[in-house]
């Protein structure tokens, strides 16, 4: 392919992304409660903000599972088996990929799937130079959606997906074991999936992580209007929008919202929204798991697990899982 034909499927892609946007900010927001989905977080500066609230103190679900996975590594890592094509939902800046590549027995190919498209190309052209006999095909795409994998080099023996941070959080119960099924098909039965899950804890530790002193997860939230401002010409006045998070100890998970500090009017996209005085916006779910119930979940969607490691507060757990043999069904 060409420059220029790059350069045209990538604009299509970003012009693509910006409809999606458009359409679910509008289903969202015309709902009895207001939403919006959480994958629009990550622009430019959301990818940016999200390393740095994975650097805070408050914030323990990235140390955690690097911890895991750095103290397990030599449990791990041989489970793929050799010559695996290793696939990375949400791969972001690549952390703990380097961590497993590292391990593996010849990785054959990566392939990281990821919406933050600047990112996703910078760490790929990185790790293309630093595994000289691997394969690195990036796939740009919102993996919540339908998406296409790359053909795998012929040398690649199985395919195991890596599907670290915890994002499996951010679906609905009902949603995140869909979502695990639907793996399944992507591994298919020889395969497996390595996936981190941030369990059920204090109520304060999950406070804490989602309202730090330095306001960042704040700023993190609030980006998402500026991206519909820049994006949609909407025109949210960030002032007038507060960042809260709280755990919700019935559902089981921590809540995100942007709540409206007046009566107020926007324009989005050509159309107007209506605020109340402290309505809000649900902008992210995160759901925590127990380890039994995250045990139950995956057997519905068809995994076993192979093994699971933990941290010594039992505060995140890394899983192994493996479909089911038949005969288990
Ligand atoms: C990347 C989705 C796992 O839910 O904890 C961090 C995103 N939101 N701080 C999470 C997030 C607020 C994060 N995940």
């Amino acid at each position: 392919m060409n420059q220029t034909r790059i350069a045209e499927q990538e604009l299509g892609e970003v012009e693509l992304m910006r409809e999606n946007f458009r359409r679910d900010v509008l289903k969202g927001f015309s709902r009895p409660v207001k939403s919006l989905p959480c994958k629009y977080f990550y622009d430019q500066e959301g990818a940016r903000l999200f390393e740095m609230i994975c650097e805070l103190e408050e914030y323990y679900p990235t140390r955690t599972e690097v911890g895991i996975l750095r103290r397990k590594i030599k449990e791990i890592a041989p489970l793929p088996g050799p010559d695996c094509s290793l696939v990375e939902l949400g791969s972001g800046s690549c952390v703990k990929t380097r961590l497993l590549l590292d391990h593996l027995d010849r990785p054959a190919c990566y392939v990281p799937v990821d919406v933050a498209r600047t990112q996703l190309l910078e760490c790929s052209a990185n790790l293309a130079q630093d595994y000289a006999d691997m394969e690195v095909l990036p796939v740009c795409a919102d993996y919540t959606n339908h998406f296409e994998l790359p053909n795998f080099p012929p040398i690649s023996k199985r395919t195991v997906v890596f599907f670290p941070g915890s994002t499996i959080g951010n679906f609905e119960p009902d949603e995140a074991e869909r979502f695990l099924q639907r793996i399944v098909g992507l591994c298919g039965t020889e395969g497996g999936l390595l996936i981190g899950v941030d369990l059920k804890k204090d109520p304060r530790v999950l406070h804490a992580a989602y309202n730090d002193a330095r306001g960042v997860t704040a700023a993190f939230n609030l980006n998402v209007l500026t991206r519909a401002n820049r994006e949609l010409d909407a025109r949210f006045d960030l002032s007038q929008f507060q960042h809260q998070a709280f755990y919700n100890q019935t559902a089981g998970r921590v809540e995100m919202h942007l709540v409206s500090r007046r009566r107020q009017v926007i324009p989005v996209s050509g159309m107007k929204f209506f605020f109340a005085e402290g309505e809000s916006i649900i902008t992210e779910y995160s759901y925590k798991y127990g380890r039994d119930e995250f045990h139950q979940l995956a057997a519905r969607a068809g995994w076993a697990v192979r093994q699971c490691w933990t941290d010594e507060n039992d505060w995140f757990g890394v899983y192994y899982l493996v479909p089911h043999a038949p005969e288990s069904h």
